[in-house]
């Protein structure tokens, strides 16, 4: 009896610890982001400019400067959906594209703090509405406006000047999903999507692209010191060294790293990584590549997971029958 209530007591307190205070102090910790499956129109923008004008109405300073960035998100977002109404002309957007290949030209060379990226798979790897509003004001598209004071001034800020036509915006768009999309590799989707900012050591790729093996030391050092000098420049551009993601799969959980990328203000406010403003299937060609390189016994584990069940299953029934076997007798 006396066993019993101990058992009833130990049971309580850990039902209590596993249902209230984990959940309670894990909350604290992390608040709550919801996802909203790689769709891009601005709703969570205008939340957290609202929040912001909340923020300034409790220390009583810069409310008007608030609720205006309140107004000016939700313009933009509504003149990105206006545009997305638009059927667009991928031959008319082709000749408009020639704008974009002035700086993605694939030469190389940083501009204003990163390499451009490749765009062999925009189409497929990013959201169409965040095309759209990539091409209408890049700071407000990936949600570091705050970061400027005009937002012509980020690297790719120019656009706005060049490009300032509604149906010239939808016709690129168009053009980039029907001729820059087919297949992508896990690694292609990394490459053009993150890998300007972001190395990978164990898969021996800088911002620079993958390391090339070297068969004099003093072109293997040459090369670090261009490394050096790009990562520099990154650095001068983010505020800080992006981290290397190598194992950064295994260091955050699934809903963070997703929400993450949809929207990284949402779980560090105030951070300087951009929306990056990738479709499902461009999350799920990276993500992929993040487990290859960061996780790479993965499959190997999953495909021996049946069998150590099954060993249990086969070992308990072998120990129970042992079990009968020796009591028999001695009942
Ligand atoms: C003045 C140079 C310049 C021009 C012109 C330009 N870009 Fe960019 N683009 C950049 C730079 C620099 C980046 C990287 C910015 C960053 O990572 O913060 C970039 C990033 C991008 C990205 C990835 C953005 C993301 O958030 O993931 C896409 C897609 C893109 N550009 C498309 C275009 C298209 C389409 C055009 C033409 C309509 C264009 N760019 C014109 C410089 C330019
Ligand atoms: C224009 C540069 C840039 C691009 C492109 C970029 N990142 Fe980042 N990323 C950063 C910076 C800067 C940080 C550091 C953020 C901080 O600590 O505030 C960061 C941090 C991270 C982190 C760590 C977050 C944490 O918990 O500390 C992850 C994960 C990440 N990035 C994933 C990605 C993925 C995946 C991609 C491609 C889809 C990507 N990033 C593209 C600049 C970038």
């Amino acid at each position: 009896m006396r066993e019993l209530k101990i058992l009833a007591v130990v049971v309580f307190f850990t039902l209590v610890t596993y249902w209230g205070v984990e959940p309670f102090a894990h909350s604290q910790m992390h608040k709550h982001v919801e996802g909203h499956g790689f769709t891009y129109n601005g709703e969570a923008d205008i939340k957290e400019a609202e929040a912001g004008v909340v923020k300034a109405k409790e220390s009583g300073s810069k409310e008007a400067e608030a609720q205006a960035k309140v107004e000016a998100k939700k313009s933009f977002w509504a003149d990105v959906e206006k545009i997305a109404q638009l059927q667009g002309n991928a031959a008319n957007g082709e000749a408009a594209f020639a704008t974009c290949l002035g700086c993605h030209n694939g030469s190389g060379v940083n501009m204003g703090g990163v390499i451009p990226p490749n765009l062999d798979h925009a189409g497929v790897l990013y959201d169409k509405n965040y095309l759209i509003a990539l091409i209408k004001d890049p700071a407000m598209a990936s949600n570091v406006d705050h970061k400027y004071e005009d937002t012509m001034t980020h690297p790719m800020g120019s656009i706005k000047t060049m490009v300032t036509d509604d149906q010239q915006i939808a016709d690129i768009v168009a053009y980039m999903q029907e001729k820059m999309a087919g297949e992508v590799t896990s690694k292609q989707a990394f490459d053009e999507a993150c890998a300007r900012c972001h190395a990978m050591r164990y898969a021996k790729t800088t911002q620079l692209g993958d390391t090339p093996t070297f068969k004099y030391e003093k072109d293997a050092l040459a090369h670090k010191i261009k490394v050096i000098e790009e990562q520099e420049m990154v650095k001068a551009y983010m505020g800080k060294l992006p981290p290397d993601l190598s194992i950064m799969i295994r260091a955050r959980s699934e809903h963070f790293m997703e929400t993450f990328v949809e929207n990284p203000q949402a779980q560090l406010p105030g951070t300087s990584m951009p929306r990056v403003g990738l479709s499902h299937e461009g999350y799920e060609k990276v993500k992929a590549y993040l487990e290859e390189v960061g996780d790479p016994s993965k499959p190997a584990r999953e495909a021996i997971g049946p069998w150590v069940l099954l060993f249990f299953v086969v070992f308990t029934v072998l120990a129970y029958l042992w079990k009968k076997s020796q009591w028999k007798d001695l009942h």
